[in-house]
């Protein structure tokens, strides 16, 4: 990773991006940013309530503005929403700026981990309750369409039975100090 570069955290919801970005942020010593974070305090909303009023596309276009403000931040450690990277747009934004790293999980690990939270919009039913059922198929439906631009990164992690701080320190161990 190049000292301009940010450390771009990629990877489905429950993948572990935030808490581990904040670990990694303190150990690189650099500013950790999570971008729902800072959606959410700018709109002054949750990303929950910003889907429910504004619906996905709104979010999406304060997904974009969020990236692009952030990334004309001195190098840090970022953590983007599980969504983040499918856009090309973003994409290509993610790919100039950062050294990407994709925390992947299996369904099995994505499902305990999302468990009956209400704070991902996309994992609710359409009255916004929580099936255990939907959640499985949807989490399968979207994990298949969305692992090819995961495997767009630089370093991959598998965090099946790991904890946060083994991830932060794989990571560490991997990432290559001089430019690829
Ligand atoms: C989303 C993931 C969420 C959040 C929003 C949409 C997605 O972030 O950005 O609910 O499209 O996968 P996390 O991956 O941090 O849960």
């Amino acid at each position: 990773m190049k000292a301009d570069q940010h450390l771009i955290l990629t990877g489905f919801m429950g993948s572990g991006k935030s808490s581990v970005g904040r670990e990694l942020g303190i150990m690189l010593q650099r500013p950790f940013i999570d971008l729902d974070k800072y959606i959410e305090k700018q709109t002054g909303l949750t990303i929950a309530e910003i889907f429910e009023h504004q619906g996905e596309t709104s979010f999406r276009r304060l997904e974009q503005q969020a990236l692009k403000t952030v990334l004309a931040y001195p190098p840090m450690v970022l953590a983007t929403g599980g969504g983040t990277i499918i856009n090309e747009d973003n994409r290509r934004l993610i790919q100039n700026r950062g050294y990407i790293v994709f925390l992947d999980a299996s369904q099995d690990t994505i499902m305990k981990r999302t468990g009956a939270s209400h704070s991902r919009p996309l994992l609710l039913t359409g009255d916004k309750t929580v099936s255990n059922r939907f959640r499985q198929q949807k989490i399968k439906d979207l994990l298949n369409a969305r692992r090819p631009f995961y495997e767009i990164c630089h370093l991959k992690i598998l965090t099946d039975n790991m904890s946060v701080n083994q991830v932060s320190r794989r990571i560490l161990q991997q990432l290559p100090s001089a430019p690829d």
